[in-house]
């Protein structure tokens, strides 16, 4: 099966619903065939910014252009987008071949059309033999196949997922989200997949727009995101990040030195752009952090609390001096003997990777 992707661009997004905000000023851009990740908490704005994609909510000020053109005066049924919803909405009454041939049917294609074209979709989603049975005759991986050969039917320019494997169990959504990146990848279709889960989205897309309260925080690739998050925000809500609070107290180009809460000294080999006295929060990824022997100009005196054997690895919740929690991560086997609980020992950050954000932000 062939598609004809198209980059995607939306500019100046913003809907209301009666009088409440919702999303303002959205814009990103989603090269052709690429697939991006609209990534952010439960009620932040992701699905009502895929439905005014999709031409599902009233003409609003901002422009999504598909390929080039301006598609937000079209009504949904002609801007060429396939849309898979967060419970699949599949017809109960139909059959899963009468699902996927509704939308062949608004477009005047006659039967024998129509059945070719549903059993070549069957096919692409690999549930060829099934086409008689209802939805609730299905698993739900197989139902969400379905509902994305019903998107892809009109052979869309672009296809757009609401959290798709929201109502799926773990082991099976692993299983099918590899399945959808190869389908992704086989079609090249562009694809903008809606989800809260920040390892889904890290795993499945190359773009990733990270949304909170109504706005955009970032977009960049995964990795772009996990290392420079441009907020403490992102920083919190991609991958684990440790919080210290601390206070400035000298920043230049030779260095700063910060008070941290637990009473300690931090001399940074770094130029921090805040004015000496602003209340700030560094974060700390697990795997930037360090077990040492001796105090230095970069470490903080801890207390082991837990350690937990992951895979390979081994995290360790550590204890600052004034009760701040923070998660280390080390390979498992590294050190000879192992930690005793409540064992004193010196936390060195990583002062290149350390970030550094103004503490008015929520945390
Ligand atoms: N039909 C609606 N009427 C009124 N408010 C809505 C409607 N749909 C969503 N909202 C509100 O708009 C905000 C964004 O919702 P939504 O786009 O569904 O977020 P998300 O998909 O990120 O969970 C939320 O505060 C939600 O309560
Ligand atoms: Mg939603």
């Amino acid at each position: 099966m062939q598609t004809h992707s198209q980059a995607l661009t939306v500019n100046g997004l913003s809907h209301t619903y009666a009088g409440q905000p919702a999303v303002e000023g959205v814009s990103f851009h989603v090269a052709a065939g690429e697939i991006a990740a609209l990534l952010g908490p439960s009620g932040c704005g992701k699905s009502t910014v895929l439905r005014a994609i999709a031409g599902l909510l009233p003409a609003k000020p901002g422009v999504i252009s598909l390929g080039g053109r301006d598609i937000s005066p079209l009504p949904g049924r002609e801007r060429g987008i396939g849309m898979v919803f967060q419970n699949y909405a599949l017809f109960p009454h139909m059959t899963v071949a009468e699902n996927i041939a509704y939308p062949l049917s608004f477009r005047g294609w006659d039967r024998k059309r129509r059945q070719a074209r549903v059993e070549e979709l069957l096919a692409t989603v690999q549930l060829g033999g099934l086409e008689r049975r209802l939805p609730r005759q299905l698993s739900g991986g197989q139902q969400q196949r379905v509902a994305v050969a019903r998107a892809l039917a009109v052979d869309p320019a672009l296809l757009l997922l609401d959290e798709p494997f929201a109502a799926l169990d773990r082991a099976l959504r692993l299983d099918l989200q590899i399945e959808l990146v190869r389908l992704q990848q086989t079609l090249g279709i562009t694809t903008v997949i809606v989800t809260h889960d920040q390892e889904e989205a890290q795993a499945l897309a190359s773009q990733l727009v990270v949304m909170n309260r109504g706005h955009i925080e970032q977009t960049g690739t995964p990795a772009e995101i996990y290392d420079h998050p441009a907020s403490l925000f992102v920083n919190s809500f991609v991958g684990y990040a440790g919080k210290i609070r601390a206070v400035v107290e000298s920043a230049s180009a030779a260095g700063s030195t910060l008070k941290v809460s637990t009473g300690e000294t931090l001399r940074l080999p770094r130029e921090l752009r805040f004015a000496p006295g602003s209340p700030v929060v560094l974060t700390v990824r697990p795997e930037r952090l360090s077990i040492v022997d001796r105090p230095s100009d970069f470490t903080l005196a801890g207390r082991l609390l837990v350690s937990t054997p992951l895979g390979p690895d081994v995290i360790r919740s550590i204890a600052l001096a004034d009760g701040t929690e923070i998660k280390l991560t080390e390979p498992r086997d590294l050190r000879r003997s192992p930690l005793e609980s409540s064992a004193p020992l010196f936390i060195a950050l990583d002062v290149v990777n350390l970030h550094v954000f103004p503490a008015g932000e929520a945390l």
